[in-house]
């Protein structure tokens, strides 16, 4: 089936997406809208862009929501992705931390756009393996698309997904049959799941006192207005003190000054004031 995509319609989804999840489609990415929404149109046999605009701006409901939002994200992730971060979290910032916690040792840390996990879930190994009690640590990890957090929960991964990963993570932690590793529950039980729209004020404000968040590569995909109103949810959300992880390809620079860059090995790591 190869149905066009008018301009005006474009632009109403475009705007319609944007509003929901501070995603922003620019003209020259108008293919990606035509070919990943063409299949939801097919599923849900309509004839044409504009009847499923019309349904998903006045008859949609939660799941169909869902399903455009899933459709319109991009989840690429891996295991130990760009991990001189994760290194200055496990061996800087964490001991450090915990240092001045004294006797009520239990940090929180968010991975706030987790996709399908392997983020949360490289924290909680590489975290495991340092401090050797996960009773020291809460990993929380959330994502607007319920397709990827479904799969994150599953933690079922392909060879793609662990092709960084360091051989004795691998052996230690997942099981492997036929081109799939399973990730061990030990790994698992450490990370909480749950949908948040980095949009979403009150949302984004259940969640108090972290110490740490990992919000990498996702504003990359908001316009800066988007990305001024996330960071300051994700701002709320940490204690003083506290770090921000961006992706290493992303900076705050003209977004916020409410953070102060830390460099550590090359790393920047943003301290709330
Ligand atoms: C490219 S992945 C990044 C995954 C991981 N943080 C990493 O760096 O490997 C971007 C994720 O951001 C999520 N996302 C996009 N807009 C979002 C929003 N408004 N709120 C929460 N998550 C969002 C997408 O669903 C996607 O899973």
């Amino acid at each position: 089936m190869n149905i066009s995509l008018a301009d005006t319609t474009f632009t109403h989804l475009r705007d319609y997406i944007y509003e929901r999840s501070g995603i922003y489609i620019s003209d020259t990415k108008k293919y990606l809208i035509e070919t990943r929404v063409a299949r939801i149109l097919q599923e849900n046999k309509f004839n044409n862009f504009e009847d499923y605009f019309q349904f998903i701006k006045y008859g949609s409901n939660g799941k169909d929501i869902s399903r455009l939002l899933d459709a319109v994200t991009t989840n690429e992730t891996y295991f130990f992705r760009e991990m001189e971060q994760f290194n200055v979290l496990t061996f800087g910032i964490v001991p450090k931390l915990l240092e001045q916690k004294k006797d009520l040792k239990n940090l929180k840390i968010w991975s706030a756009a987790c996709s399908t996990g392997e983020e949360p879930y490289t924290i909680s190994m590489m975290l495991m393996e340092k401090l050797k009690r996960p009773e020291y640590f809460e990993i929380y990890a959330s994502d607007i698309s319920e397709r990827a957090l479904s799969s994150a929960k599953e933690a079922v991964y392909s060879s793609y997904s662990v092709r960084n990963t360091p051989d004795p993570y691998l052996i230690k932690y997942f099981s492997t049959s036929e081109q799939s590793y399973a990730l061990d529950f030990s790994v698992k039980k450490n990370v909480r799941f749950m949908n948040v729209n980095l949009m979403d004020e009150n949302k984004t404000r259940a969640f108090r006192g972290m110490d740490i968040i990992f919000c990498r590569n996702v504003l990359i995909y908001f316009d800066n207005k988007a990305k001024q109103k996330a960071v300051a949810n994700l701002y709320n959300s940490l204690n003083p003190g506290g770090y921000l992880f961006v992706g290493t390809s992303e900076s705050l620079h003209n977004v916020t000054r409410a953070f102060r860059p830390n460099i550590m090995n090359k790393v920047v790591a943003y301290q709330k004031l």
